[in-house]
């Protein structure tokens, strides 16, 4: 005699309110929410929104299955009625398997670390700009919005890194168009009911005319530059030479152009915001600022940092990297499909349901972090690393969707942080409430006011 199979039982979760589930409970904080059940639950919790199933998951195992050993049964979630209105098809949005290869066979050397490292310069440049630029605007114990100001430099750094010398009038009208885009789509991405784009409301028509700005210079760079048939050297150009490696194919213009744009998304909010927690962190914790300083000092003295100097100042990485563990820029990956009914920790997972993998989540599970939540960089002093689960640490995802960008911004956020902590420090109020906000990205809820301390 067979026994019979017992089904898997389906995962536990908040029960939510009739019809639209859990919907109104994750627009009010939805940050706040995946961190309490994740506490409540475990680590599969199960979510109605509306006809939907959700499942979030915080354990590196299943983000191991899902984005690594199980990637192609867990595709990406068309996103073309979110992210992808300002995206388009370019590499984070595309969820159509064969193009998104092609496309990313084509990028990958461009990333490449020693492509990255001729950028350096750039960025250290950007940071110099940004740090006189305050010189002139801010006396000492001004109060200066902190995001924002890492918002202008990291947008400053994907602009001249992108278009080098072509950079001018026109260039500059795409960081106050991203700014504008990207604003919509994090509103959109939180609100329960998505009204369609072509109603005349007002967030929808500045959107359009955003985004109709952006299209027209990226294609006119793009016309202008295929047309000077010269190299420059910057990514631009090296996305216009990029070749997959099997068919010798390039972008078409309108891959080149999604890929832009997405470059810009992708690329400079992630890391303003790991650079703003990074201040907020640095600003609670005076020993780890003091050891920072100490050590910039040490090391560039009077200098400002270039690429040989990165190696030389570990601490800084150590911060960066401590940041991007407790204030994850990226705190879910993007939801993925599930094309089959599956089991996923010993609970049903239906197909046509949808997994959102917590970054955030499995960054402060306790049963990989020793406290937690304590703020730590010594967590990634030389050899300590090599002890944890591949994927206790994930804040560039994992798996064939890897950040391609994580090389930029492992040297551009340190770089900043060197560079702005040898000339300046940052003080919050007493008492003051700091608030993580999740949207597409997680950031200080209503930016991140701090007093401004010159050092020299
Ligand atoms: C601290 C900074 C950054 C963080 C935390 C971050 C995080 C992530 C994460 C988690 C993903 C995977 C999403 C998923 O699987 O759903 C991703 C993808 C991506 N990131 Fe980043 N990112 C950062 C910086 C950058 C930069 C600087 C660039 C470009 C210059 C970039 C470009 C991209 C692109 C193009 C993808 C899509 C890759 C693909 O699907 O093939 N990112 N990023």
């Amino acid at each position: 005699m067979t026994t019979p199979r017992v089904p898997a039982p389906t995962a536990p979760g908040p029960r939510g309110a009739p019809l639209v589930g859990n919907a109104s409970d994750l627009k009010r904080d939805l940050y706040g929410a995946l961190r309490r059940d994740f506490g409540r639950y475990g680590d599969i919790v199960r979510y109605r929104l509306g006809p939907r199933t959700v499942h979030l998951l915080s354990h590196p195992d299943l983000a191991q299955q899902v984005l690594v050993n199980h990637a192609a049964q867990h595709p990406k979630i068309p996103a073309g009625n979110g992210l992808g209105l300002l995206l388009g098809q370019g590499l984070v949005t595309n969820d159509d398997h064969s193009s998104w290869l092609s496309q990313r066979r084509m990028m990958q050397p461009v990333f490449h670390r020693q492509r990255i490292a001729g950028m350096a310069d750039e960025m250290a440049r950007a940071g110099s700009r940004m740090l006189e630029r305050w010189r002139v605007r801010y006396r000492p114990g001004d109060t200066v919005d902190v995001a924002d100001e890492m918002m202008r430099v990291t947008l400053d750094i994907i602009n001249r890194t992108m278009f080098g010398a072509d950079l001018g009038l026109e260039a500059a009208r795409i960081g106050p168009a991203i700014e504008e885009g990207t604003r919509f789509v994090n509103a959109r991405s939180q609100s329960a009911v998505r009204l369609p784009m072509n109603w005349p409301l007002p967030a929808q028509r500045r959107f359009r005319a955003a985004k109709g700005m952006l299209d027209g210079v990226v294609a006119r760079i793009i016309r202008e530059r295929r047309a000077a048939g010269r190299g420059r050297g910057d990514l631009l150009d090296m996305l216009m030479e990029a070749q997959d490696a099997d068919t010798g194919e390039r972008m078409t213009d309108r891959q080149l152009h999604d890929e832009v744009i997405t470059i810009f998304g992708a690329g400079h909010e992630t890391t303003a915001n790991a650079l703003s927690w990074a201040w907020f962190l640095l600003a609670r914790h005076p020993r780890v600022l003091a050891r920072l300083q100490a050590e910039v000092d040490t090391v560039l003295g009077d200098r400002e940092p270039g690429l040989e100097d990165l190696a030389r100042l570990p601490y800084a990485g150590q911060v960066f990297q401590e940041t991007l563990r407790l204030y994850p820029p990226a705190p879910v990956v993007s939801p993925r499909l599930v094309l089959q009914d599956t089991v996923l920790g010993g609970y049903a997972i239906p197909a046509g349901s949808s997994l959102l993998i917590s970054i955030a989540n499995i960054h402060r599970h306790p049963d990989f972090w020793e406290n937690p939540g304590d703020f730590d960089p010594d967590r990634w002093a030389p050899g300590r690393a090599a002890k944890r689960h591949r994927l206790a640490y994930l804040p560039f995802g994992a798996g064939p969707r890897l950040c391609i960008g994580n090389n930029f911004a492992l040297m551009e956020g340190p770089l900043l942080l060197a560079l702005t902590a040898r000339q300046a420090e940052f003080r919050l109020q007493p008492g003051q409430a700091v608030i993580p906000e999740q949207a597409v990205t997680l950031r200080p809820r209503g930016g991140l006011p701090m007093t401004f301390h010159p050092r020299r």
